[in-house]
């Protein structure tokens, strides 16, 4: 993706691929939408994709891919050990972080419950910029705590800080001080910090943090999942950076941490994963978990059609014009949005728009769930899938109590390279419109709460009839426009 200046002086995203593949896509009468929303317990999740118009609920495996990746699946070498395909993807990635090892897993999941099974003790802590859902749950699972030391910055919605994603280097030392560096089983850094709204981090915090645990003698872990985001930022907007290729930024990065793993499903354009390390003891003591958990070692659980496509998915990660797609359209989504009133996460991050409920929803108190309610009025009245990222995304406590989520967030994610500006332009004119209107929003409530992970499969009811007053207030602006 490149701007370019139109005639008018505005600057204009302009896509550097062109379409070659289509898939139809749905969108039914806002009556349909309702019907669809209750049908799936007032959770997106719970949506079947047949009635969803543009599925922004995640980045995760659906990404677009190249000609050239489609092209690589062909010459899969389908082996149970020893696949040329295993081969090809370890020298890429070899090659990209400038690391000797690479262990291939099912999903970057299955790396975090590897790490954690050789890293965390029970009462160690691992400390991080911010915590992923899933990377967090298998510290715990294995009774290991969570210390969160992002910069202050990281947790206010709105900031113009260019590296929201950093980690508080005081913090840092103050946490080493106080816990001991024998109690920290170790220190996680996250590329395109997620549940903070795909904020970034800097190499030179990353040097940082290095260079203190290394002294220390603290394992670091890299997750670089949301790399791609992450090195468009590094280059826009980290001055050393400005002119450097993104192979020399990616290796430094590499170098800098001990161990670097992935989910495939974001980087690389394809499915699967991988844990990346030059350490000969961690890996040999990662490896023995490989064929237990995954696969065995040349493959890891992943289809050798996949790991082709993610070889190439990796290179075409370094190229600028491939990268930028996502931060750049997240970026015209944001300045849209915030042109129009409506309160989003600021400065853009990658990954996708993230819309703060908490204000677009103010006359919600927070265990009426805003973002999941703020979720399913989009939904309705514009077919756009979106994914909550609040309290309903949290656990009950043991005690039967509810934390409240530090953020009440809407994710709008951008899948990378599959939509256009008119659709991104019409999920913000359709959000600018729900905002108008926003006094129309109600709360939620559960009527089915599963134990854990209730955000996946938790069904939940309006707690009066405002999906339908909704409805009224949509065909009375919209006509029968769709
Ligand atoms: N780390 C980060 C930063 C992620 O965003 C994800 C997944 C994972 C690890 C886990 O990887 O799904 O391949 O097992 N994020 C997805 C999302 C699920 O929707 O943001 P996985």
């Amino acid at each position: 993706m490149t701007k370019v200046k139109f005639l008018s002086g505005e600057s204009i995203p302009l896509e550097m691929h062109k379409v070659r593949m289509v898939q139809k896509v749905n969108l039914h009468p806002i009556e349909d939408r309702l019907d669809a929303m209750q049908g799936a317990g007032f959770n997106t999740f719970l949506l079947k994709n047949r009635d969803v118009y543009l599925d922004m609920l995640t980045d995760s495996g659906v990404n677009a891919m190249s000609d050239n990746q489609y092209a690589a699946m062909f010459q899969a070498d389908d082996s149970y050990a020893g696949s040329e395909t295993f081969y090809r993807l370890e020298a890429t990635l070899q090659d990209m972080f400038d690391v000797t090892h690479f262990l291939p897993a099912h999903q970057g999941r299955a790396c975090e419950s590897i790490i954690s099974e050789i890293l965390v003790q029970p009462d160690s802590t691992v400390l991080m910029n911010y915590h992923f859902t899933t990377s967090k749950a298998h510290i715990t699972l294995r009774g290991g705590k969570v210390e969160e030391i992002i910069i202050d910055e990281g947790l206010s919605i709105t900031s113009d800080h260019p590296f929201k994603g950093n980690m508080d280097i005081d913090k840092l030392n103050e946490a080493i001080n106080r816990l001991g560096a024998d109690n920290i089983a170790f220190v996680r850094l996250e590329a395109g910090t997620n549940l903070i709204g795909g904020q970034p981090i800097s190499l030179q915090n990353m040097r940082e943090v290095a260079k203190i645990c290394r002294d220390a003698n603290i394992t670091t872990v890299f997750d670089a999942s949301l790399l791609a985001d992450n090195l468009y930022f590094n280059k826009v907007r980290e001055a050393e950076f400005a002119d450097a290729d993104l192979r020399d930024v990616t290796r430094e990065m590499g170098r800098l941490m001990d161990i670097t793993y992935f989910s495939g499903r974001k980087l690389g354009f394809a499915r699967g994963g991988g844990i990346l390390t030059s350490d000969d003891t961690l890996f040999t003591k990662m490896r023995s978990l490989i064929p237990l958990y995954e696969g065995f070692l040349t493959y890891g659980g992943m289809s050798v059609r996949e790991m082709e496509a993610m070889s190439v998915g990796l290179e075409e990660t370094l190229d600028f014009d491939v990268i930028s797609q996502t931060p750049i359209f997240v970026e015209a989504f944001t300045e849209e949005l915030t042109a129009r009133g409506v309160p989003v996460v600021t400065p853009p991050g990658g990954l996708g728009c993230h819309v703060d409920a908490t204000a677009f929803c103010d006359h919600l108190a927070q265990p009426e769930y805003p973002a999941g309610a703020l979720a399913a009025a989009l939904f309705i009245c514009s077919g756009v899938r979106a994914m909550e990222r609040g309290t309903m995304s949290e656990e009950r406590r043991s005690d039967g109590t509810e934390p409240m989520a530090e953020m009440e967030l809407v994710r709008l994610a951008l899948p990378r390279r599959v939509f256009t500006l008119s659709q991104v332009k019409y999920a913000a004119d359709r959000l600018a419109w729900l905002h108008q209107n926003r006094e129309l929003i109600g709360g939620l409530e559960f009527c089915e709460e599963p134990e854990v992970l209730r955000f996946f499969f938790g069904r939940l009811k309006a707690t009066s009839d405002w999906p339908e007053k909704l409805v009224t207030a949509f065909r009375a602006d919209f006509g029968d426009s769709l």
